[in-house]
């Protein structure tokens, strides 16, 4: 079976195991090609098969040698469907991490249910008895709360009024308008119950009350600013509430391990392209102009970039951690450099269907796109057959 990429608006239907693997492997020779980073050994990434979290179980892996447990919710593949690309990126990269002598093993499942957390739990005691560091990069659109068993739905929504602004459909590059009808009580409350920040903090109490946290072990979520122009659906909208929220429950966790010489942090990163951003009206065609200045100014940077950098120039620099007045690691700081965002704004009020090809980085925004399906990789035959059953190794 040949597989080609299958779009339905906002989402592909397929993936390529093989563009996936290569994605994971151009993650691994790019953090390798930085040089060893003096972090954490016992690793647990909270959301690890893509974007941020699978980037941060590279840095950690291939840049620290350390043995990493990666909690996902993906799919399989199954008879004539193939997997969630989540899927074949854990593939890919416990395989990888087998071949250099390093532990990693996988759990598939909700992270927010009771019992994903238990066979966590189990696995950390069995196998490594403590973590050190524990990353926290889940994004997802439902919570079932594992207390009250209310089934809670984030929304994308501005609060107050009505936000009207530019967007684009990345596919076929329209630039229209749309007009996003303000929030109510509940959507706030519902997107703060997913995205926000208590099931981080029960995932850290879990591993506490069981004596699973390292001495000095460290905790970083991800969370996102962004400019004035998103900043009405984005940081002022339900999911920047979640995003307050996240940052507050940093300090109740610092708080929680202060007899352990713990810390939680709050990393902010970059806009990009994931399949999680790309569903959120108007930022794709920020992203888009974002891409083309940072790529002229040569400052643009993916997931592993990121994360490499994080983890190397703020983690474990060997200098005290830099952080905002309030507390956050800034790692949107090239994204966020004045000279950048002048020139972003000022594309804004020039960008229609017809101006954004040459103005805007759409050709990036799709490129990406594709890469995050394994689609689209310098080094895989497309053409080849691709019908095969892939496993995760620590998953039978
Ligand atoms: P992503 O969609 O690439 O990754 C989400 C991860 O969460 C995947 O590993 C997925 O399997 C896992 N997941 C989702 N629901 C789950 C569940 N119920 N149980 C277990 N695992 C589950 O997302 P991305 O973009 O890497 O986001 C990670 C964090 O980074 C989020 O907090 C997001 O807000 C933040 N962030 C994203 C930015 C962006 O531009 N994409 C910018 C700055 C921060
Ligand atoms: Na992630």
């Amino acid at each position: 079976m040949i597989i080609e990429p299958r779009m339905r608006g906002f989402i592909c239907l397929t993936s390529h195991p093989k563009g996936c693997e290569q994605n994971v492997k151009n993650q691994i020779e790019y953090v390798k090609s930085k040089g060893p980073i003096e972090g954490a050994k016992k690793v647990l990434v909270i959301g690890a098969s893509t974007g941020f979290g699978l980037a941060s179980r590279i840095t950690s892996a291939f840049g620290s040698n350390a043995g990493t447990i990666g909690v996902f919710f993906e799919k399989p593949p199954t008879e004539g469907k193939t997997a969630s690309p989540g899927w074949y990126n854990s593939a890919a990269f416990e395989s990888e991490a087998h071949k250099a002598g390093l532990y990693a093993k996988s759990i598939n499942g909700d992270a927010f249910s009771d019992e994903i957390k238990r066979q966590t739990l189990d696995l950390i005691k069995a196998d490594l008895g403590q973590v050190d560091l524990i990353i926290y990069s889940l994004a997802s659109p439902v919570r079932l709360h594992p207390v009250t068993g209310v089934l809670h739905r984030s929304t994308l929504k501005p609060i107050g009024s009505t936000f009207t602004n530019k967007t684009v459909d990345f596919h076929t590059g329209n630039v229209t308008q749309v007009s996003i009808e303000p929030a109510n009580e509940d959507d706030i409350t519902n997107t703060v119950a997913v995205m926000g920040g208590e099931d981080w903090s029960m995932w850290i109490d879990a591993l506490k009350k069981e004596n699973l946290l390292a001495p000095g072990a460290t905790t970083v979520a991800y969370s996102y600013i962004g400019p004035s122009l998103t900043e009405a659906v984005y940081r002022k909208g339900t999911i920047g509430r979640a995003k307050d929220n996240l940052e507050a429950t940093a300090f109740t966790i610092t708080d929680s391990l202060k007899d352990l010489g713990g810390k939680a942090y709050v990393s902010v990163n970059k806009a990009l392209v994931t399949q999680a951003s790309s569903a959120i009206p108007v930022i794709p065609l920020y992203i888009s102009l974002l891409y083309k200045i940072m790529k002229a100014e040569g400052v643009h940077e993916g997931c592993i970039e990121q994360i490499q950098r994080l983890f190397q120039d703020r983690l474990y620099s060997g200098k005290p951690i830099p952080t905002d007045e309030k507390g956050r690691i800034r790692i949107d700081d090239w994204e966020m450099r004045d000279d950048i965002q002048e020139k972003v704004a000022k594309l804004w009020l020039e960008a229609t269907t017809e101006t954004l090809p040459a103005i805007g980085d759409l050709a990036g925004y799709r490129n990406d796109f594709l890469n995050l399906f394994g689609f689209e990789f310098a080094g895989v035959d497309y053409n080849a057959d691709a019908n095969e059953v892939v496993e995760i190794t620590s998953i039978k």
